[in-house]
């Protein structure tokens, strides 16, 4: 054998070995069974083929070439980056795309069917996604970021299998959200992003910010400088508080947009106003305010409220420059908002006289439809005469629910009982309230949407939001001890249907949470509801 001959041979020899141990790399994995997995919200549908996909170097993703699906396919890039490692490139030219695709399909749309609905197709060679739309690749998206383990199957060759099978899946509900109060305690950009990131995986798509209350004012309005001046410079405790400049609300929109979360702004009225009557005291409509006239910025801060009491705040609803005020607020609002709704509060106005109340919210709900919006209120503003079109948000009074769906207007249920993630867990809970009991994690779970009010059907309702307030904490892993593991049963309960939803089950997936709440550094509670040592996920 001369040496060109010899080393041609030991070439082939050397290549063939390498074939054969990747080759039995796969050949040696276990069968999977994909109906198995720790997904959360559970799909609507799964069939398992009990084989792998392996996820490697080589592996590419093919997307429509259209800007919103490469986003999407350059997300999903960037995630398995994140997992793996693994620099998986997003639309490679034909020839040097030699390995296992993950192909997101646009099919034809189909008016029956949901935005958000995907077909997931996982066979050992390739992963397909089906969907008419890039939202819809996005929630697919979320399942496969949750079906790759957080081990390498083969950290020698940096191996990452995913089982097979063919997942059909859509929302349950259209609105699942959480609401975030930046009012009683400011929490910044970074932090507001960090939970859209954490929603996005478990596939919700609605944050609502609860912008202004008695105790500050978060957002900047151009054409009123002072509410976030004077109102936006403390909070509950009196802290330093803070606010959004329309830039920062701006970013916070975009980077929501980006994960298929639309934001809802909320402005408080006519109650929960002292911030912004103590910032403009013409406003104002407590007869006893009488250190509210002053036009002195010193008086106003010392007048701003920093205590956690409810109900003693109004907008004077007779003034015509209230009026202008709204109109100001939300035609400001309005323009940085794409999404279709505003929240105008309308809760606990104690001490509005009921007439003045209804007659604030009908001129309220004409100046939202003058800026292109939806109006969305808490559950007394059913008590007003408003059009159908306005949403009721549902979190204590199940008579003002069924005023409201006797009116044929839509609901949101934010049941404090239940989803309110600022209620404390136990007695032994570190931070939270307690003026409705306690909600362990199995009680946040169990309960049914579809059900909850008598007489109230799952036509009448648009979906679910879990608020935050945020009177006892003022930092993200202070909020994040109340959030979770709360959120993410409530996601479940807004995306996975009656059938697939079941709290033994669950709190198994729950459980299997745990790699990716460390790794993205989640201060969850351990509760002990929940056996954590159960955990399976690799
Ligand atoms: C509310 O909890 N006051 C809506």
């Amino acid at each position: 054998m001369n040496k060109t001959v010899y080393l041609k041979f030991s070439f082939v020899f050397l290549l063939g070995l390498f074939i054969y141990s990747c080759y039995n790399e796969y050949y040696d994995l276990p069968p999977t069974n994909l109906e198995k997995e720790n997904l959360i919200p559970k799909p609507l549908s799964i069939l398992a083929t009990n084989s792998s996909f392996i996820l490697d170097e080589n592996t590419s993703i093919i997307t429509p070439d259209e800007e919103v699906f490469i986003s999407a396919g350059n997300f999903l890039s960037k995630k398995i980056k994140d997992k793996t490692q693994l620099e998986i490139e997003v639309n490679l030219e034909e020839s040097k795309n030699k390995g296992r695709k993950i192909i997101i399909n646009k099919v034809d749309k189909n008016t029956a069917v949901d935005d958000e609905s995907y077909e997931l197709t996982i066979s050992k060679n390739s992963i397909i996604i089906n969907t008419q739309t890039a939202e819809g690749a996005f929630r697919a998206i979320q399942t496969i970021r949750q079906l790759i383990p957080y081990k390498s199957d083969s950290p020698k060759n940096n191996l990452w299998a995913i089982p097979t099978g063919t997942i059909i899946d859509k929302p349950n509900f259209e609105y699942r959200g959480s609401m975030l109060d930046v009012a009683r305690h400011f929490f910044d950009v970074e932090d507001v992003k960090k939970y859209i990131d954490i929603m996005a995986y478990y596939k919700m798509n609605v944050l609502h910010l609860h912008l202004t209350d008695d105790q500050g004012w978060r957002i900047e309005i151009k054409s009123w400088p002072e509410l976030t001046k004077i109102g936006g410079s403390t909070e509950v405790g009196g802290g330093k508080g803070g606010f959004y400049t329309q830039e920062q609300y701006k970013e916070i929109v975009a980077y929501a947009a980006q994960n298929y979360i639309t934001i809802i702004p909320e402005i408080d009225m006519p109650g929960h106003t002292h911030a912004a009557s103590t910032s403009y005291p013409i406003l104002n409509g407590k007869e006893a305010a009488t250190l509210l006239s002053s036009d002195s910025q010193s008086d106003k801060k010392a007048a701003l409220y920093t205590g956690m009491k409810v109900g003693f705040s109004t907008f004077d609803t007779n003034k015509e420059e209230v009026y202008g005020f709204v109109d100001d607020v939300i035609r400001e609002l309005s323009a940085l908002t794409p999404g279709k709704y505003i929240h105008i509060g309308g809760d606990e106005s104690k001490v509005t006289k009921q007439d003045d109340y209804a007659c604030f919210l009908g001129r309220v709900e004409k100046i939202v439809a003058k800026y292109g919006k939806t109006m969305i209120g808490w559950d007394e503003v059913a008590k007003a005469n408003l059009s159908t079109n306005t949403i009721v948000q549902f979190w204590y009074d199940k008579e003002n629910a069924k005023l409201a769906s006797s009116k044929k207007m839509k609901l949101i249920l934010s049941p404090a009982k239940r989803i309110y993630l600022d209620i404390k867990y136990d007695s032994l809970s570190k931070y939270g309230n307690r003026w409705i009991g306690y909600t362990p994690v199995d009680s946040s779970y169990n309960w049914s949407p579809e059900k909850y009010i008598d007489g109230i059907s799952k036509d009448q309702i648009l979906g679910v939001e879990a608020p935050l307030w945020s009177e006892t904490v003022s930092e993200i892993s202070e909020l994040e001890y109340l959030a979770f593991p709360r959120l993410i049963g409530v996601a479940e309960l807004g995306w996975s249907v009656e059938e697939n939803r079941n709290w033994e089950n669950y709190k198994e997936r729950l459980v299997n949470q745990t790699p990716y709440l460390n790794k993205m550094k989640i201060n969850y509670f351990p509760s002990k509801r929940v056996d954590w040592k159960k955990i399976k996920a690799k």
